[in-house]
């Protein structure tokens, strides 16, 4: 019986973890995508029929795929976290620093998003392309960190 109740938490375990890895790809994929978007819309002319897709388009990718996927990475990996009590794990600590500035930057560009929709243009074209390349830095940082625990 203790052994078929060891393979049933593992097998849970195994669940959770996929479910993090699953929604860690469509987080990180949205992630990509919105200020490529942003970009796109910057460039058409404020009020047009173009602007008002944009804007549409990228609610739907905020409201539908990369908000609730946050949510659900953060559900999964707290609760492997707690699992495994990892809290004064070196790897562990490093990791959910760079998730919290991860988190930080979905928000802003959330924000970004509904000020866009307002017809502000408040960071060039350029800026955007630079900060679209911290959530790849991140990702680089991450699953070194997860996999190769270095610390
Ligand atoms: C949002 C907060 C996050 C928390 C609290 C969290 C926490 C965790 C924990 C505790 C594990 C299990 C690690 C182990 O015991 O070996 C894990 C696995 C993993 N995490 Fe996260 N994570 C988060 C976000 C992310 C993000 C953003 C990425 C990728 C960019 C990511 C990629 C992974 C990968 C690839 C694994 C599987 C590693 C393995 O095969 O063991 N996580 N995460």
């Amino acid at each position: 019986m203790i052994y078929d109740l060891e393979a049933a938490l593992s097998l849970t375990y195994a669940w959770i973890k996929a479910g993090h890895v699953i929604f860690v790809i469509f987080w990180i994929a949205g992630l990509f995508m919105l200020p490529r978007y942003y970009i796109y819309h910057q460039e058409a002319a404020p009020g047009s029929a173009e602007e008002k897709a944009w804007i549409e388009r990228e609610r739907k990718l905020r409201t539908i795929i990369i908000t609730p996927a946050m949510i659900l990475v953060w559900l999964f990996g707290l609760s492997m976290a707690w699992i495994n009590q990892l809290w004064l794990v070196g790897w562990f600590q490093l990791k959910f620093l760079i998730v919290l500035l991860l988190s930080g930057y979905h928000g802003w560009m959330v924000g970004y998003g509904r000020r866009l929709a307002r017809g502000e243009r408040p960071v060039s074209g350029r800026a955007l392309r630079l900060m679209n390349e911290i959530p790849g830095i991140a990702v680089v940082l991450i699953v070194i960190l997860v996999i190769v625990k270095p610390f």
